[in-house]
């Protein structure tokens, strides 16, 4: 039976069918984004021409290491192509992220590319978004009003909502952009659009992890293949 290893570097690999030479890539974060990488630079090897635009520090460094050449959304503020991982995926492709904490600068080049492109394991496959914990990434600032502002939205939307600010050992963890995350368990997410809304109107919310109306195609890897879906 396949490993999750197998089946994510089977997506990773997959993803590559949409590639074309020349294309200005959004690269994402997580391990199913890093085996979609390592495909690329196998690749790039082999002469295809891209320039990629990083969705977090780790990715940039795992890039640079394997010969993947790079720019930044600075100077390519267009891109043709994002391809990211996702720690949830509904039917219509909207997709929790930020497990890795890199959802703000992942939101920012998946809105600047004309495509996102979603590879993941089954597993991540689900009826409703939810029951994995939101993250939210918050400023420092204030963090503890911010905080009760959220599960004030929670309160409002009949939503269960457990907060924890996530950690790296002993410390808070800190985001490449300097904010904080909090993790937000709501079980069940029966109105993205209407979460989303919401969370962004609070104050000192810098962003969410709901993505919306971003996906527009995912490559999943089975046990009994590579399936395709649209939105
Ligand atoms: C990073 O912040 C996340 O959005 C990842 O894309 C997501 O957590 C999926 O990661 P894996 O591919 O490692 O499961």
């Amino acid at each position: 039976m396949a490993s999750a290893e197998e089946l994510k570097r089977a997506a990773g690999e997959a993803a590559l069918a949409h590639v074309e030479d020349g294309m200005r890539l959004g690269i994402g974060t997580g391990t199913t984004a890093e085996a979609f990488v390592r495909a690329l630079a196998v690749k790039v090897k082999d002469g295809l021409t891209v320039t990629g635009v990083s969705t977090s520090e780790r990715t940039e460094r795992l890039c640079r290491e394997v010969g993947v050449p790079m720019a930044t959304l600075e100077n390519v503020p267009q891109l043709d192509l994002t391809v990211d991982g996702a720690d949830e995926i509904d039917s219509r492709l909207r997709l929790v992220k930020g497990g890795g904490g890199a959802l703000l600068r992942e939101k920012i080049v998946a809105a600047a590319s004309k495509r996102m492109i979603v590879v993941a394991d089954e597993s991540k496959l689900v009826d409703t978004l939810g029951a994995f914990p939101l993250p939210i990434e918050i400023n420092g600032f204030g963090m503890i009003a911010t905080y009760l502002a959220i599960q004030d939205v929670a309160r409002r939307l009949e939503l269960p909502c457990d907060l924890t600010l996530r950690r790296d050992g002993e410390t808070p963890f800190i985001t490449d952009s300097g904010h904080l995350i909090l993790d937000a368990s709501f079980g069940r997410i029966p109105d993205p659009q209407a979460l989303s809304r919401a969370l962004h109107d609070v104050p000192g919310v810098v962003e969410h992890g709901l993505f919306l109306g971003l996906a527009s195609e995912a490559v999943i890897a089975t046990r009994g293949g590579v399936r395709h879906l649209t939105a």
